[in-house]
């Protein structure tokens, strides 16, 4: 599986595919320490057995449907400060995979979560080791759910499924390694404002009313920015608050 590489520059051009494996994130930053890991190494694997996703959330991926991959980052001089650009590059490249499909409704739901619709079809998750002020390493770990049709979790749904068509995972892959150098360059290349625009473009429920859940308390609110920090600013009757993700949960 995957023995035709991307057309990339760094992205992937290392890259180790284990049949199965418990968690591609744990296992690359296993390597990272154990092995000399490039910037841009990818580890993908068909088999999941453990997979993580955000909140200590489990990931759930039937075996050779899907991808279920990590990659190495490591980022020069990129402050702790703007760690949420990472989480901007991510999210834009799965949506500009996507896009390439005749596919409605694709969105971001912050911070991460790609949608088509009501349905979650990928999830990200962004690993940073942190030295002083700066991100040392970033493990970036990506589920895309692609040929899987039936799922126990009735909210996720797949390109198969939206599409009606079935993918090459290999050719997939490629394909989306492309497309998240192209964003992780734009962001090493300062072009944080473009990457920052295209994010609030594509991001579900901008400027509409929505319900959120804060200290356990249900509230209407509209989402008016995600700041720098990668917080959430929602106007609640004309107050505006800036969310972490700890504090705050968006109801879809
Ligand atoms: C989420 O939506 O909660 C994030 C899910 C992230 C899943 C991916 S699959 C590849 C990588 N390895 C993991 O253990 N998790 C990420």
């Amino acid at each position: 599986m995957y023995k035709i590489p991307a057309n990339t520059l760094f992205i992937g051009q290392q890259l180790i595919f284990v049949p199965e494996c418990h968690s591609t994130n744990s296992l690359v930053s296993e390597l990272s320490v154990k092995s000399t890991l490039t910037d841009g190494a990818v580890v993908i694997t068909s088999n999941q057995t453990a997979g993580r996703g955000q909140r200590g959330n489990t990931w759930e991926s039937a075996s050779g449907y899907n991808l279920t991959f990590s990659i190495l980052l490591k980022p020069v001089s990129l402050l702790v400060k703007n760690q949420f650009y990472l989480t901007i590059v991510a999210s834009l490249a799965v949506v500009d995979f996507l896009k390439a499909y005749p596919i409605e409704g694709i969105k971001i739901k912050w911070p991460n979560d790609i949608y088509v619709g009501k349905k979650k079809i990928c999830g990200i998750l962004i690993e940073n080791s942190i030295h002083s002020e700066y991100i040392q390493q970033s493990v970036l770990g990506i589920g895309l759910n692609i040929n899987q049709r039936t799922f126990v979790y009735p909210y996720a749904t797949s390109l198969s499924l939206v599409s009606n068509e079935k993918f090459d995972l290999n050719n997939s892959f490629n394909i989306l390694l492309e497309k998240i150098e192209q964003r992780y360059l734009q962001f090493r290349t300062g072009k944080l404002a473009v990457l920052k625009k295209a994010y609030l473009e594509n991001l579900l429920g901008l400027g509409e009313l929505r319900t959120f859940i804060s200290n356990k308390q249900k509230f209407e609110g509209t989402i008016e920015d995600v700041n720098d920090k990668g917080e959430i600013v929602v106007d609640e009757n004309s107050i505006k608050t800036a969310f972490s993700t700890k504090e705050i949960q968006f109801v879809i």
